[in-house]
């Protein structure tokens, strides 16, 4: 059986660890990209040399070009400039674009049937980057924040339970931007109501803090922005396409009748497999939670917009 083809654009800290988890999973042969010279070459060397040790049967690859990706099955976009102590996703806006249409541009040239994974910040912005300079269909074209948002509020929820986080089960809709929207009434513990069994005036710190989650980590680094959880939250997707695992996941993805979107990538929950996105799943939400998303999404328009601007310009 042919193996999958992964290729990771921007081989700094979280496409190096893509490539860490993906290839710890045995999800297929790995080609990283950067454009400094050597950086991803070193890293997949050095991450090839891992495999007899950890057992895993990758072919890795790090080249500065994009004729070694061609025929990529799924392409993670990480490339860009990160987070430092006081910038918001935001700022990375004017630069990111340039980076994320460039190779995007690069990367369908090569491999048109690929699944794009897009994670450079700001996360809403640059999905829609994505899709425009690409053209690909829309269930081919997604970004990762939702995975690793949810990912911070179940760890904090189990930790302030005392319970094993694989009992939290919980959904977070919205932009990747301190706005997103963590559902309480959606968040269960084996079954209970969270709400049961942790007081509302700490839920909502819990909630808060999942929020805060990216500036708590770049606060704490100071030289970047988190990458273990992000990456994890990436080849967690990455798995479900490539393993048509049809997994129920928050990602950011096209929505337009969906929510009353009106056609731009927000998160939602989706059925993630070998298609892409193969479902929307459209929840029940309360005055309060359909407020809290609504602000979220008007954030994401907001950003689109000025993407436009400097798309044309
Ligand atoms: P990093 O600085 O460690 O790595 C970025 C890499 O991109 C660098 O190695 C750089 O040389 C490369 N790069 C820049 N321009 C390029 C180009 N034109 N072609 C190929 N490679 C290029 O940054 P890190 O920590 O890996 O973060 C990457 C991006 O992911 C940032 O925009 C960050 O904000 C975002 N991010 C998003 C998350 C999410 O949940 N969506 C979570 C964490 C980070
Ligand atoms: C994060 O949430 C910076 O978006 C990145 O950690």
């Amino acid at each position: 059986m042919r193996r999958a083809k992964i290729s990771i654009i921007g081989a700094g800290n979280v496409g190096a660890t893509c490539a860490h988890w993906a290839a710890g999973k045995e999800l297929g042969d790995i080609v990283l990209v950067d454009i400094v010279e050597g950086l991803p070459q070193g890293k997949a060397l050095d991450l090839f040399q891992a495999s007899p040790v950890e057992d895993f049967d990758c072919r890795i690859i790090g080249t500065n070009g994009y004729e070694e990706t061609a025929g990529s099955d799924v392409v993670v976009i990480t490339s860009g400039l990160a987070r430092k102590p006081g910038m918001s996703r935001d700022d990375l806006l004017a630069k990111n674009v340039q980076i994320v249409a460039e190779v995007t541009q690069k990367v369908v040239e090569v491999s048109p049937d690929a699944i794009l994974v897009v994670v450079s910040n700001p996360l809403d912005a640059m999905v829609y980057v994505a899709s425009k300079v690409s053209g690909l269909p829309p269930q081919r074209v997604m970004g990762q924040a939702g995975v690793l948002d949810v990912a911070r509020y179940k760890s904090f929820i189990a930790t302030e339970a005392g319970c094993s986080v694989e009992d939290v089960s919980a959904l977070l809709m919205g932009g990747h931007g301190d706005d997103m929207v963590p559902l309480v009434r959606y968040t269960t513990i084996s079954g209970i109501p969270v709400t049961q069994l942790i007081p509302a005036g700490r839920l909502d710190d819990i909630v808060q803090r999942a929020r805060n989650g990216g500036a708590e980590i770049v606060g704490l680094l100071k030289t970047g922005s988190a990458y273990y959880a992000p990456a994890a939250a990436t080849i967690a997707m990455v798995e479900s396409i490539i393993r048509d695992k049809k997994r129920v996941l928050p990602c950011a993805v096209y929505c337009d009748k969906e929510y009353g979107v009106g056609g731009y990538f927000v998160g939602v929950p989706c059925i993630l497999g070998a298609a892409g996105v193969e479902r929307v799943i459209e929840v029940e939400l309360d005055a309060r939670e359909r407020e809290m998303f609504n602000a979220s999404v008007a954030h994401v328009k907001e950003l689109c917009a000025q993407t436009e601007k400097l798309l044309s310009a």
